[in-house]
């Protein structure tokens, strides 16, 4: 058996047969599979894989020093792990639970069969198992942070999700050929981030002409009520945590209970946005405006929507009207907003 096969016999589909997608995140040289790592044709570099964890990640050159809060960021997710498992979390109840969230179930009926997916800061790696169990697509899901992607990679193991591949990597250097995938998502990451648009950037790169990207974002009006929870729960503790459902219902494991709590109530570092700030995005990097989660001419979000079809482009007007809605409706998800697009050929 030669050294490829060894790593192919027992790692999952995307990086068996789709691993000619990858590079080398310092050198952009193709990565060649060895028995229990990545490495470049001349052997100057080496990516091990270890538990099933491809370790690509790497760090920002010394011109972003400045605005690099990605280690801050890190720490923080390695003590705890967003969103983390159930106790009891199997196949079947992720795929319900993925199925309620709407987003997540239209992504599986929509989303083009046969692609190639990267899901950029995908945590514990919820989404990308959940699309992983499609036998009609290959999805990586990547983050930095080591003890979320154990999580992620455990429970893909645990229920024997073939399509779906857990890498670390880091957003601003992704170890993937340029214009080589279908689908980029990132959702509530960017944010995270000392330059959300810049990470946007480096990921656009990634996506083929024709190809889609998605990207979720907090929203500087919907996000509001969270930050005046945190205020007072900050000055008044747990007796205000009725405020939030989700910390009160009980229906949390504590690992669960501590990631959403922490995640937004104690992150420390947040931008917010909006949705004529990423318009302006796209448009940059030649990405068409197909939709916006939700939708940006207030009409509802409903099962039926097209997510790829592209909706009519709106004013900054009706845009913010939108965002103020969001606000009013108590900014729900932590105020977050899906924008969609398609990358010109
Ligand atoms: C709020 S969590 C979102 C997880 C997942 N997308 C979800 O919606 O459940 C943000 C994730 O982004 C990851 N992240 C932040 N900055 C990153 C970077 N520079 N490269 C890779 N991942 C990053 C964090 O480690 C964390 O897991």
């Amino acid at each position: 058996m030669d050294a490829t096969a060894a790593l192919a016999q027992d790692l999952p589909a995307p990086f068996r047969d789709r691993a000619s997608v990858l590079e080398c995140p310092v050198s952009g040289e193709p990565l060649l599979a060895g028995p229990d790592e990545f490495r470049t044709a001349s052997g100057s570099r080496r990516y091990s894989v270890s538990d099933g964890i491809a370790n690509l990640f790497a760090p920002l050159g010394p011109e972003m020093a400045e605005r690099d809060i990605t280690a801050m960021v890190k720490a923080f997710y390695e003590e705890t792990p967003f969103p983390n498992y159930d106790d009891l979390d199997t196949r079947d109840s992720l795929a319900r639970k993925a199925r309620q969230s709407l987003f997540a179930a239209m992504l599986d009926e929509q989303l083009p069969a046969g692609a190639v997916i990267l899901e950029a800061g995908c945590g514990t790696g919820q989404l990308t198992n959940f699309l992983g169990m499609s036998w009609q697509r290959r999805i990586f899901g990547g983050d930095m942070c080591l003890n979320s992607l154990r999580l992620a990679n455990g429970f893909r193991e645990r229920f024997r999700i073939d399509n779906a591949a857990f890498l670390q990597m880091n957003l601003f250097r992704p170890p993937f050929r340029d214009e080589s995938l279908d689908v980029v998502i990132s959702n509530g990451v960017l944010h995270h981030t000392g330059d959300p648009r810049g990470g946007f950037e480096a990921l656009v790169r990634k996506v083929k002409p024709g190809g889609l990207v998605l990207i979720g974002l907090y929203n500087s009006l919907a996000r509001l009520p969270t930050l005046w929870r945190r205020r007072l729960f900050e000055r008044f503790g747990p007796a205000f945590h009725f405020l939030d459902r989700r910390l009160t219902e009980g229906n949390m494991n504590e690992g669960r209970w501590q990631a959403w709590f922490r995640d937004q109530y104690a992150h420390p570092h947040e931008s917010k946005h909006s949705i004529t700030e990423v318009l302006g995005w796209f448009d940059a990097h030649r990405v068409e405006f197909l939709s916006c989660v939700p939708p940006a001419d207030g009409s509802d979000f409903a099962a039926d929507t097209s997510l790829f079809t592209p909706q009519r482009r709106t004013s900054s007007l009706q845009n913010w009207s939108t965002e103020l809605k969001m606000l009013l409706d108590g900014g729900h998800d932590g105020g977050l907003f899906i924008m969609i697009g398609r990358k010109r050929s």
